[in-house]
């Protein structure tokens, strides 16, 4: 089997069934299986289990590029859309329980919390940034798109900086655990930016109007993409952005 099927047809599933760990022992505890407790406070729980998986799973997603580029493998990239789509659901999923089991339903309650907790103010604009993120998450959106796509894509640099800013604001004593994810999410912009200006060191200032193939990449996007060669194809098939 060559390493591409490997990828798509055996570590694909597996990372996706790992991936859907988190949500199955929610589940499992919102059942009360045996083994699933979710403690004196289940609600609360469940919103913060939902919550802090999502945002790993946000970092797992920019962690990728990174990792991919700094130990050269680039079949990580098949993975990444996976990721961010676990990222979306679970933070979909905080937001759900928060409205239907938290607030019980009730969209004045929710309004007023948006407007006068700040935390959640936050929480929710990181949410409608990864909308339409999710939204356009497929092939299909990618084509049509075109340049656009990855532009709008670049939304998840804001939403993960909010995710944190969520979480460390809601932390009254001990800010060590959401220090530990800011500093991570630190990192994999840092590691961006400091690879975009590199780009834009390196590369022969333009005299002419259009820029070449290669300068593409510059904005700081992975564009790994549609233009590579027949064999990766289908691995090349995932989201270019983050
Ligand atoms: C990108 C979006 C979001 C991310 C990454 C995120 C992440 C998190 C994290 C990490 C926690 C703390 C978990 C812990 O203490 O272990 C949390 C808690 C919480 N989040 Fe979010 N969140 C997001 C969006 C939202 C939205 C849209 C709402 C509601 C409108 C919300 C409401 C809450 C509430 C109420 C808590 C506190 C629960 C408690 O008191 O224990 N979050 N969130």
């Amino acid at each position: 089997m060559d390493p591409d099927t490997l990828t798509r047809r055996i570590v694909k599933p597996l990372v996706f069934l790992l991936c859907l760990l988190p949500l199955a022992w929610v589940a499992a505890g919102i059942l009360q299986w045996p083994g699933a407790d979710l403690g004196a406070n289940p609600v609360e729980k469940v919103q913060d289990t939902l919550g802090i998986w999502g945002l790993r799973f946000l970092l797992l997603t920019l962690a990728v590029t990174p990792v991919r580029e700094l130990l050269g493998w680039p079949r990580l990239l098949a993975f990444r859309r996976m990721l961010g789509l676990f990222a979306f659901t679970c933070i979909a999923l905080h937001f759900l329980w928060y409205l239907f089991v938290d607030q019980a339903f009730d969209w004045r309650q929710l309004l007023v919390d948006i407007a006068k907790r700040p935390y959640v103010t936050v929480g929710f604009a990181a949410l409608a940034l990864l909308v339409p993120l999710a939204w356009t998450s497929t092939n299909r959106a990618m084509r049509r798109m075109g340049r656009r796509w990855q532009k709008l894509h670049r939304l998840v640099y804001p939403a993960v900086v909010l995710g944190c800013v969520h979480f460390w604001w809601q932390v009254k004593a001990d800010v060590r655990e959401p220090l530990m994810y800011a500093a991570i999410a630190a990192a994999l912009l840092g590691w961006r930016l400091h690879r975009h200006w590199r780009r834009r060191a390196a590369a022969p200032r333009r005299s002419g109007p259009a820029p070449g193939p290669g300068r593409e990449r510059d904005a700081g996007q992975d564009q790994e993409p549609a233009r590579r060669s027949a064999p990766s194809r289908r691995l090349v098939q995932q989201p270019p952005a983050q």
